[in-house]
């Protein structure tokens, strides 16, 4: 029980660095949260930085995800999965609600893409591809990221045996997505009422 603490601990503090917030910061001096659409991410910052800061923010927002399942594999390991999967959860809960910046951060996308790709490769592969086609078709960010977090645990499910997926993952790219959804909300209802913003080339530089 020390140790699942530990691991969710370390998955918190990592996961609440905001790279978002830290990079907004240091290029343009402004608090990410204040600007665009609010949110601490990377979509955001492709809004209000470019595509440069974006494409940095994404990746260091998953290598976090990445390192929290890493950390706990490598420290506990177990056949039921618990330890990476509460480790990658607290992570991501970590990013959500950030310790350092007053617990407002993001809603966990790029972070749960870190987790749930270390976790559950496959099943997370073809989500995000279906994820990417569905960004590039409708330029809408948050429905693909609705999408990588409904499919993969639908894919994780009926590929459970095939790469031999602990229950315990499945759970938790459930719970996830459902976090996800709850995250989105405000996005899900410019969705349905057409009125969620767009990504394309004329807004980059605002
Ligand atoms: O990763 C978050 C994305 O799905 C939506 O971000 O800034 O458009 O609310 P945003």
């Amino acid at each position: 029980i020390f140790l699942l603490l530990t691991v969710i601990l370390i998955g918190y503090l990592l996961g609440s660095i905001s790279f978002s917030y830290l990079i907004a910061k240091k290029v343009k001096k402004v608090d990410i949260r204040q600007h665009g659409s609010g949110n601490a991410g990377a979509t955001n910052t492709l809004r209000v930085l470019g595509v440069g800061p974006a494409v940095t923010v994404l990746l260091l927002d998953v290598l976090k995800g990445i390192v929290a399942v890493w950390l706990a594999l490598f420290l506990a390991p177990d056949q039921s999965g618990i330890f990476p999967a509460m480790a990658g959860l607290a992570a991501i809960l970590g990013h959500n609600w950030p310790l350092y910046y007053g617990f407002r951060g993001g809603k966990g996308v790029a972070t749960t893409i870190g987790v749930l790709a270390t976790l559950v490769f496959f099943p997370a592969l073809f989500a995000g591809i279906i994820a990417i086609i569905s960004i590039v078709l409708t330029r809408y960010v948050s429905l693909g990221s609705l999408l990588f977090a409904l499919g993969t645990p639908i894919f994780a499910y009926f590929l459970m045996e095939t790469y031999q997926i602990p229950t315990m993952y499945i759970i938790l790219s459930i719970f996830v997505a459902i976090l996800s959804f709850w995250r989105h909300r405000a996005n899900i209802q410019r969705l349905v009422t057409g009125t969620e913003s767009k990504i394309g080339k004329k807004k980059e530089a605002s």
